[in-house]
């Protein structure tokens, strides 16, 4: 009997890389969608859609019962605790669901940023819920940088507010990839993951990546927190979403994302993706888009 896995945030970053995966593993996925028109596309790839908000109690439900695994994502926002809470509330009426979460890198009561704070609010629910649960908190995620491919093309300049200090970013490819296994064979129950990348770079390494797929010099702008908050707001985050990020580029600055781990190989055999690799196939298509 194939395993019935239910996921929200199915068309998020992580999300898109999932569904094809478990799919393709021989899963049966229903996911809980907000969006019709994106409804329509998971539609047409075989998944059971539910349509609704997480504020949807009945949509919900309706979602997680008779799973075996729910994978759960909301996005940052400051109401992501009660989104969450909705959720795990419903998967212990569901049953005995395994819980795969995906979290913030080193939630903690004390985490430098509001998102941190909200995670871990989360992450102690479900540790504390009853239900078997792995905890995934992935680091900076490489595809981040897709937001900077206008700047790259437009000006040979990228900008952020990170300083000279080092991430060990990651390649969402992993993360996905972690999250169907563990999805799939139900390994690592109780255990929290911190996916990251081979390497703690900064974004010069991270221009320099650029500068020699393209054959052109890229260069990494550093600018104030400040700044990024600002531009953030502009992008339409909201002003938590500013102070967010305001707050996370500022605890990268100071080294806090310094570090990696050996958890995607733990969980899935394979060295985590490097930075060339991240940007020779998938900031490459997106260089293509924009020149198209
Ligand atoms: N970015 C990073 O560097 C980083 C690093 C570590 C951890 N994280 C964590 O990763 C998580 C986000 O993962 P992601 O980037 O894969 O997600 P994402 O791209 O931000 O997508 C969010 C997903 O949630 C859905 N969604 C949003 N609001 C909803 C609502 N009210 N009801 C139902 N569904 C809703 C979205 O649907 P629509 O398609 O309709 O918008 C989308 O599928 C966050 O918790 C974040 O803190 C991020």
């Amino acid at each position: 009997m194939s395993k019935k896995v239910t996921i929200t945030g199915a068309t998020g970053n992580i999300g898109q890389l999932v569904v094809p995966a478990l799919l393709e593993g021989g899963a049966e996925v229903t996911a809980l969608v907000r969006d019709p028109q994106k409804a329509e596309g998971l539609q047409s790839q075989e998944v059971t859609v539910i349509e609704g908000e997480f504020t949807d109690t009945e949509a919900v439900q309706m979602a997680v019962e008779g799973a075996d695994a729910i994978l759960m994502i909301a996005p940052p926002n400051p109401d992501s605790a009660k989104q969450m809470s909705g959720l795990i509330n419903a998967a212990k009426k569901a049953g005995n669901p395994y819980v795969v979460r995906i979290s913030a890198l080193k939630a903690a009561a004390d985490a430098p940023t509001d998102n941190g704070k909200l995670h871990h609010e989360s992450d102690t629910e479900l540790m504390e819920s009853g239900l078997p649960y792995t905890i995934v908190r992935p680091h900076f995620f490489m595809q981040n940088i897709w937001m900077s491919i206008p700047t790259i093309q437009e000006q040979g300049q990228m900008y952020w507010g990170m300083g000279n200090g080092k991430l060990g970013m990651v390649d969402v490819r992993d993360i996905a990839d972690v999250a169907v296994e563990i999805l799939l064979d139900g390994s690592h129950q109780g255990e929290i993951l911190n996916p990251t990348g081979p390497e703690s770079i900064t974004f010069t390494q991270v221009a320099e990546a650029i500068s020699k797929f393209l054959d052109k010099e890229i260069s990494y702008v550093p600018v104030t927190y400040e700044q990024v908050k600002h531009s953030i707001i502009e992008m339409g985050w909201g002003d938590w979403g500013g102070q967010m990020m305001h707050d996370y580029a500022k605890a990268y600055a100071e080294g806090w994302g310094d570090f990696t781990t050996d958890d995607v190989e733990k969980v899935t055999g394979n060295k985590s993706r490097s930075i060339e690799q991240f940007v020779n196939e998938v900031l490459a298509y997106g260089f293509q888009q924009q020149t198209a």
